[in-house]
Order: C-alpha cells, then sequence, then structure tokens
C-alpha cells in the first residue's frame, strides 16, 4: 500500500483519481484549497475517515512543504489548477497557481524523495491545430495565458526530473468533462452550461455554425491515464494526449442534451469567436502503447450520467 497526494484532489479530475487510488487499496490525502473543488465530490470518504485533507493553497511553499512533511506521500498527482477563464480574469492568481505552485509541488517531491508525479497539462498548448488528429509532437501554438502556463509546467517537469530526478509523466488533456463539475466558480464548460441552460429553460449561445468540435473525455478515464502511469516503473519523463480520438461537434453535443433532456434548446446563433479553438482531435496511439489507456466512457454514457445527477438533485 502506497501513500498518495492529490492536489486538486476535490475537483473534476482529481476527485476521480481519489476514488480509484482507494479502490486499489492505497491511503489518500487530498490537498485542495476549494477555490473549485466541490466537497461532495470527497464528501462520503471524509464521512468515513478514508482520507487525509490539507485545506491549503500550493501558492505558498511554506503551507506545501507543511503538507508533504506531514504527510510523506509516496506519490503524487497534481491536478490543482486555474482554468482558461479564470488564467484570463485572475493573470496573477493563474501565474501563482500554474506555475509558482507547480515549482512548489516539483521542488517538495525533489526535497521528500516522491517516486513519481503525475499531472494535468492540456490541449490547449496545441492551440489551433495545423493538423488531426493531434499527436504529441505537434507544435506548441498556444495563444492563451492558460496555455502559457501549461507550456511552463511542462518545461519545469522537465528541468526538474533531469536536475533534480523527480520522474513524472504529464497529461495533456482534450475536453475533460463529468458530473463533478458542475458550474464552475468563472470558468464552465459548453456541455455543463449548456445542460443548466436548457434545463432551466434558458437561450443557449452557439457561435458560428455549430461545426466546431470537441475530443470529449470522460474525467473518470483521465484520471485512470493517471493511475496507470503512476505505478508504471517503464514510463516516466513523458508527455501524453489524453482524449479519445473523436471529434464531437457542438450540434451533436446540443442533441444528445436535448434527447436525453427531453427539451428543445433556445438557441441564439451569434459569429464565431476567432479565440475560439475550431477543432479538438487527439490522437491518442502512443498512450495506448506506453500505457494501455483506452478510453471507456461514450460521450452519449457520460451526458446521460450528467442529466441524472442533475435531476436527482446532485449537482
Ligand atoms: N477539464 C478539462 O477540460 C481540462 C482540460 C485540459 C486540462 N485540464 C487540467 O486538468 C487539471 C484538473 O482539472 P479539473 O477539470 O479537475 O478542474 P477542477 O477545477 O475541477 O480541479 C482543479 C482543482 O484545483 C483546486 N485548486 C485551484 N487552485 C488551487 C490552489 N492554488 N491551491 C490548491 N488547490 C487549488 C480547485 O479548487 C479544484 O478542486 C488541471 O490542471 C487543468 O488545467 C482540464
Amino acid at each position: 500500500m502506497s501513500k498518495i497526494l492529490i492536489t486538486g484532489g476535490a475537483g473534476n479530475i482529481g476527485s476521480f483519481i481519489t476514488d480509484q487510488c482507494l479502490a486499489l487499496g492505497h491511503e489518500v490525502v487530498v490537498v485542495d484549497n476549494f477555490y473549485n473543488g466541490k466537497y461532495r465530490n470527497i464528501s462520503d470518504h471524509l464521512a468515513n475517515n478514508r482520507i487525509g485533507l490539507e485545506t491549503i493553497d500550493i501558492g505558498s511553499y511554506e503551507m506545501v512543504k507543511y503538507a508533504f512533511d506531514k504527510h510523506r506521500p509516496d506519490y503524487v498527482s497534481h491536478q490543482a489548477s486555474l482554468m482558461i477563464l479564470d488564467s484570463n480574469k485572475f493573470p496573477h492568481k493563474a501565474i501563482d497557481t500554474n506555475i509558482t505552485g507547480t515549482f512548489n509541488i516539483i521542488q517538495a517531491c525533489s526535497e521528500f524523495g516522491v517516486k513519481k508525479l503525475t499531472y494535468g497539462s492540456s490541449a490547449s498548448v496545441y492551440g489551433n491545430p495545423r493538423f488531426v488528429p493531434v499527436t504529441e509532437d505537434h507544435p506548441f501554438d498556444n495563444q492563451t495565458l492558460y496555455g502559457a502556463t501549461k507550456i511552463a509546467k511542462e518545461a519545469l517537469m522537465k528541468s526538474w526530473a533531469y536536475s533534480n530526478n523527480v520522474p513524472y509523466v504529464g497529461f495533456r488533456y482534450f475536453n475533460i468533462y463529468s458530473e463533478r463539475q458542475g458550474l464552475g466558480a468563472f470558468y464552465t464548460q459548453v456541455f455543463q452550461k449548456w445542460i443548466h441552460a436548457i434545463h432551466n429553460d434558458e437561450e443557449i449561445i452557439m457561435y458560428g455554425d455549430g461545426e466546431q468540435t470537441l475530443d470529449l473525455v470522460h474525467s473518470s478515464d483521465a484520471a485512470r491515464a493517471n493511475v496507470l502511469a503512476m505505478f508504471n516503473e517503464e514510463v516516466k519523463n513523458e508527455h501524453f494526449n489524453v482524449g479519445t480520438g473523436i471529434e464531437t461537434s457542438l450540434k451533436e453535443v446540443l442533441m444528445l442534451i436535448e434527447k436525453h433532456l427531453g427539451k428543445k434548446a433556445k438557441v441564439r446563433h451569434v459569429d464565431s469567436d476567432p479565440h475560439l479553438v475550431k477543432r479538438r482531435c487527439s490522437s491518442i496511439d502512443l498512450i495506448k502503447e506506453k500505457l494501455g489507456f483506452v478510453p471507456e466512457v461514450t460521450v452519449e454514457e457520460g451526458t446521460i450520467k450528467y442529466i441524472q445527477y442533475l435531476l436527482e438533485g446532485k449537482i
């Protein structure tokens, strides 16, 4: 049995990593400042004393060191981050959490001899794709602050792996969604935004012709990629795409939501936003080959699950 510290462990992906590590019989400590994390994602585990919780901000090395010193983790999964719109709105906070915070986690892993660190990068590093499916060697055409922080994270990981011996595996997540996201502090993905709006008979906005695509991956699948990498001794110091390789257009997302909510959306069409990426479609050949990762949850299953939770009042 190992001890695993999960930053952002009360969030969307981190809480699934928490569940999966517990199911394998490991001890888990969640580190989260609840900026966007939700108690309901971990409340059962807290009630049953199955996890430790440190409510701290990873931007402070003093606090990070305190948590590492207290819990002495064997493995770390680092998912705490500000998301894309929050990063635009609060740029200094994005630097503090995504860059300084990540540096603090890597530094603590080095200081406390952590065996391996897995963490969340993003498909944002690629920007608007020059080709699809996007392979890991696609150039970094990012034009957002958020994407810049992810590129900085990747560079920090690489440098520390070599100079300070912190083995890592990083994941360039595509569009990760689940019933655990609900409506975010500031950033809410189109998927949840539309479900909530249609459910409440509110208007939704469709940018452009609705042909813009997403590569939607359920968070439980993204979590599984982390768990697979954590305990695989052969695979280290690499970045992998986490997607499905399947493009779903906004029109198709809308059709699925309408079908399973049993309601027609009120759609307002506006010009396409030039800042939005036109297509998301990952190549997952590398992660399949090296980690045996295959996504399991289809977009339709994920949509049904989200709607079920919403109708049961769990979101
Ligand atoms: N959801 C997606 O579509 C997506 C896509 C690409 C990359 N990612 C990356 O995946 C990772 C996890 O994302 P998620 O979808 O679970 O988001 P999330 O917002 O649900 O989880 C992030 C967690 O980090 C916590 N947090 C934020 N700032 C913190 C700080 N300073 N100190 C401590 N905790 C802090 C939040 O409270 C939240 O619980 C992030 O690195 C994110 O950038 C997500």
